[in-house]
C-alpha cells in the first residue's frame, strides 16, 4: 500500500491536523526567548496569547505591522502563511513548520531561497513535539504527530 501523508494540502482542510495547539509547556520558552504580541493562526479556545486572529477576522488579511507574531499555522495549507510573513511586515514572525515537507512548492519557493541567502532562519527541533489535539484542553496519549517540527524565523530585511 502506498504512502498517504494525512496533512498534504491536496487533501485540503482538516481540523484534526489544522487545530493542533502547542503545549504551554512548549510555547513558554519560545515566548520568554521572543516576547509575542500576537498569535496570527488561532481561536478562542487555542489561542496562546491574549492578542490573536481567528478564521473569522483572517489573519492573512490582516496587518501585521508592528508585531511580533507567533504563527502555528493550518498544516493542510501553508503556502499563504509563509507568503504573509515574507511580506515582512511583523517586526518578526516565527511559525512552527512540519519539518518534513521540504520538498513541497511552498518551502522551495519561500524559504529554501532565503534560507540559503541567510535571510530566512530555520531552527529544526529535536524529537516529535507533542500537540493538543483539536477542541481538547491537555495532551492525551498519542498525540505526538509523525513528523518532526521547525521554527521558521522571519524579520525585515
Ligand atoms: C494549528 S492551530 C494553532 C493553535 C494555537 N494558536 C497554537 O499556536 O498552537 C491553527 C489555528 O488557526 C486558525 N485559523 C485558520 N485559518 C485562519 C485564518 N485565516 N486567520 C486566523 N486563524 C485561522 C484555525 O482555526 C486554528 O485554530
Amino acid at each position: 500500500m502506498s504512502f498517504i501523508s494525512r496533512t498534504h494540502p491536496q487533501q485540503g482542510p482538516n481540523e484534526v491536523v489544522d487545530d493542533r495547539q502547542i503545549t504551554d509547556e512548549d510555547f513558554v520558552p519560545l515566548h520568554r526567548r521572543f516576547r509575542f504580541t500576537l498569535d496570527v493562526a488561532a481561536s478562542d479556545h487555542n489561542t496562546k496569547l491574549p492578542r490573536y486572529y481567528t478564521i473569522g477576522d483572517d489573519a492573512l488579511t490582516c496587518c501585521w505591522k508592528g508585531e511580533r507574531v507567533w504563527c502555528n499555522p493550518p498544516y493542510s495549507n501553508i503556502r499563504p502563511w509563509v507568503e504573509k510573513a515574507m511580506q515582512r511586515e511583523a517586526v518578526l514572525a516565527v511559525l512552527l513548520l512540519p519539518a518534513n515537507r521540504t520538498e513541497q512548492g511552498w518551502w522551495q519557493d519561500l524559504i529554501e531561497p532565503g534560507r540559503r541567502a541567510g535571510t530566512i532562519c530555520v531552527e529544526f527541533l529535536a524529537g516529535r513535539m507533542r500537540f493538543i489535539a483539536a477542541k481538547d484542553t491537555q495532551i492525551r496519549p498519542n498525540q505526538r504527530p509523525p513528523f518532526g517540527v521547525c521554527l521558521v524565523i522571519i524579520e525585515p530585511s
